[in-house]
């Protein structure tokens, strides 16, 4: 494929949104280090609400506790929104989760598969994640907003072998992906009811709902370690998972990792 098949189009992409605030301003590069430091400097920069930053490839795709995502160019959507709203520590998960339903219900409007979500960032199809959420947020008062960066896998054939024990893509091999226009596009149409004006809790059963990790035992990682074991039993209204630990205590997760049996 030449550098011009991978290129994203911008009319395209606005071909098919309806938002009215989310991607009406709309960058698109061949390459960058990653769509949300972009995002993070055009916030800095004072960049308007519902920037939408997408590139072919990213050369240091950044996922959450510091870990890096592959952004191989041709097989990914990888998008920033910038948002700018009133935040708290506590709202962030909920912009996180919110994003999530959003994103799962434009993956399935695109194709043929159904969507789970394992909380509280990634969701998965066919037992392997196919999208990652990574949400970085300046909580100063005078001056918050959050920018979400997305990533999703387009087709299972493309994922690079170092990962495909746990990633896929949104369709198996033997199927067209839609076009990352497309899909870019309804994400975009999908999150702005969740996220403007402001994170509701209208999305929390919905979220629940699609939860592959609810009554399934679950392993806490800290320090990519087992830090403690339990059962998730509950998702609260802040979007936090509640574990009933071995020893029958119970906690409230806020944005540690588990690792869970998913199917
Ligand atoms: C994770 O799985 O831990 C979150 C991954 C988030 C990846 C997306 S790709 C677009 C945006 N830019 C980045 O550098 N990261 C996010």
């Amino acid at each position: 494929m030449t550098d011009l098949e991978h290129s994203l189009s911008i009319q395209q992409i606005q071909a098919d949104l309806h938002t009215e605030i989310l991607g009406r301003e709309l960058l698109c590069y061949p390459s960058v280090d990653s769509t949300n430091l972009r995002a993070k400097d055009a916030a800095n920069s004072g960049a308007r609400s519902g920037l939408c930053i997408v590139a072919d490839t990213q050369t240091a795709g950044r996922g959450r506790l510091g870990r890096s995502f592959l952004s191989p160019c041709g097989n990914g959507v990888y998008m920033s929104v910038l948002l700018r709203l009133p935040l708290d520590s506590e709202r962030t998960p909920q912009i996180t989760a919110a994003t999530a339903v959003g994103v799962a219900r434009a993956i399935e409007r695109t194709t043929c598969g159904s969507v789970g979500i394992k909380w509280v960032n990634d969701l998965y199809m066919r037992g392997k994640k196919v999208c990652g959420i990574l949400t970085e947020a300046n909580l100063n008062p005078q001056n918050s907003w959050a920018v979400i960066g997305i990533g999703v896998n387009l087709s299972d054939a493309e994922i690079p072998p170092q990962i495909a024990d746990i990633a896929g893509g949104i369709v198996p091999r033997s199927a067209t992906p839609p076009t990352r226009e497309k899909l870019i596009a309804e994400i975009l149409n999908q999150i702005e009811p969740l996220l403007l004006p402001t994170v509701s809790d209208a999305f929390l059963p919905e979220y629940r709902s699609r939860s592959v990790v609810l009554g399934k035992e679950v392993s806490v990682i800290r320090n990519q370690q087992t830090h403690c074991h339990g059962r998730a039993i509950a998702i609260d209204d802040s979007a936090r998972l509640i574990v009933t630990l071995d020893d029958g205590r119970q906690i409230a997760l806020h944005s540690d990792e588990i690792s869970c049996k998913i199917e």
